[in-house]
């Protein structure tokens, strides 16, 4: 007699999953959702436990080989490099000391950034001070510690050279400058154009001034540049105009800065490859720069001088991969068109790269259920909080946690105080501790500098009558 089955199955929903265009169906569908249970080792979930969910977290591990490679593929090819951190890109103190630590200065564009590099102890020096807006006070400052000013504008100019004159000093500068690479969209609206003719009146202007000394120049071509060959394109032009204001003039450039731009490896919106297949390599980019400086720099030896510093000021290729933000689920519905959507703890006033980016969107474990198109809401009270629009997950239940990736660039600098408190944000270090570098905010944080004048300081009128 053979013995009867016992065990139940366990009942599983019935669903119906509509193929939509565009989307992976049944005949290519994604099976499998990869997942990310740790950062350097240490556990998401022990972190969400310790210092609450969202969390933004950092790997001073990856921050430390992301820059070192950059010395590494530049340092290889060229003679004299420095690295200038760039902290709008992302200015946490832990952050910036990080990279400092690993030898580059700074590259400030306003005067709280200047602020926080010289509290950080970063000697004016080791600044290069760029951006449209240098009131005299912080420009009183920076030459006072001889900062590395870059003009934007000429009436910067005329402000430093009443400073200078006030002070009977002589002060070295930079300027910006902007051209046509052919392969970017010019940020003609910073610093002084070359085709034009600008930015040699400019130096003209300099040189008849007895405070200033032009002693380098600088551009910043765009950000997410994909083509290395912009490089090449910007290092030729800028190489030429130093030929002709070292021809012009007596001044002799001592450094030239080629500003940041190299992409991350991220997934921007509308750029239908993946970031493995259209993102180049650190050492393509380097390849690019260095070649054809060393090229255009050439007669520097024959005239039995150093060549130029190359100077750079890449941002979220040092930083975007070394931190991610892990987050919640709150939420499940159904939207009427029947998608499948997704309450998270963290929006896009966290995450302003959310409006760029695909993010990569990892569960912490893996998940049972099959990977369904998904919408990603935020927490704000906003149409606008989406963190992603469509992506395929997984059936996610309350408590489940997701991790954003890459994050680190330009999200801790331009993130908003909007509806929610901004979370903690911590560093893993090498030896697997972990630190706050930034702690959540709370009602007295956000509060601290408001004022309550007197007539106002209550909401009701004392006497008020009852209802
Ligand atoms: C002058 C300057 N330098 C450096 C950077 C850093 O750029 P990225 O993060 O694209 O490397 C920026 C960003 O806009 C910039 O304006």
């Amino acid at each position: 007699m053979s013995e009867k089955n016992t065990t139940k199955k366990a009942w599983v929903k019935p669903e119906i999953t509509p193929l939509r265009n565009g989307l992976a169906n049944k005949f290519g569908s994604v099976r499998n959702v990869n997942w990310c249970d740790s950062i350097d080792d240490v556990p998401f979930d022990k972190l969400i436990r310790s210092y609450g969910s969202p969390l933004f977290v950092a790997s001073e591990q990856k921050l430390r080989s992301n820059i070192k490679r950059i010395k590494n593929a530049f340092s290889s090819r060229y003679p004299r490099i420095q690295m200038a951190w760039s902290y709008k890109t992302n200015y946490l103190g832990a952050i910036c000391n990080v990279l400092h630590q690993e030898d580059a200065w700074a590259e400030v564009v306003s005067r709280f950034e200047y602020e926080k590099a010289r509290k950080l102890g970063v000697p004016g020096q080791c600044i290069f001070f760029n951006g449209p807006n240098k009131s005299r006070e912080i420009l009183e400052r920076a030459i006072d510690e001889n900062a590395r000013i870059h003009i934007d504008h000429l009436d910067e100019l005329y402000l430093i050279e009443d400073i200078a004159a006030s002070r009977n000093k002589e002060v070295n500068i930079g300027i910006r400058l902007n051209f046509d690479t052919g392969y970017t969209e010019p940020w003609s609206r910073f610093g002084f154009n070359i085709e034009s003719g600008q930015a040699m009146d400019a130096v003209w202007r300099i040189s008849s001034s007895t405070h200033l000394k032009l002693v380098g120049l600088h551009s910043h071509i765009g950000t997410f540049v994909l083509e290395p060959r912009a490089y090449s394109s910007q290092v030729s032009i800028m190489c030429a105009f130093l030929r002709e204001v070292e021809g012009k003039t007596s001044f002799k450039i001592d450094y030239i800065d080629i500003g940041g731009g190299f992409a991350s490896f991220n997934a921007l919106q509308g750029i239908y490859l993946p970031p493995e297949q259209v993102v180049p390599s650190i050492e393509q980019y380097a390849e690019a720069i260095c070649e054809t400086l060393l090229e255009e720099t050439h007669d520097h030896l024959s005239q039995g001088r150093n060549r130029p510093l190359l100077v750079l000021e890449s941002g979220r290729a040092i930083v975007d991969d070394a931190e991610v933000l892990v987050t919640t689920v709150v939420a499940n519905k159904r939207l009427p068109d029947g998608r499948r959507a997704v309450v998270l703890d963290a929006g896009v006033n966290l995450l302003f790269t959310a409006y760029w980016y695909n993010h990569v969107v990892r569960p912490t474990k893996p998940l049972d259920g099959k990977p369904e198109e998904t919408v990603l809401y935020g927490p704000l009270c906003m149409n606008i909080d989406v963190m992603r629009n469509s992506v395929i997950l997984p059936p996610l239940s309350v408590g489940d946690q997701l991790v954003f990736s890459s994050v680190g660039a330009y999200n801790n600098t331009q993130w908003q105080q909007f509806i929610e408190y901004r979370p903690n944000v911590v560093m893993v270090h090498n030896n697997g501790g972990v630190s706050v570098i930034r702690t959540a905010e709370n009602l007295e944080t956000m509060t601290a500098h408001e004022k309550l004048p007197e007539h106002l300081s209550r909401p009701f009128p004392d006497d008020q009558p009852e209802k």
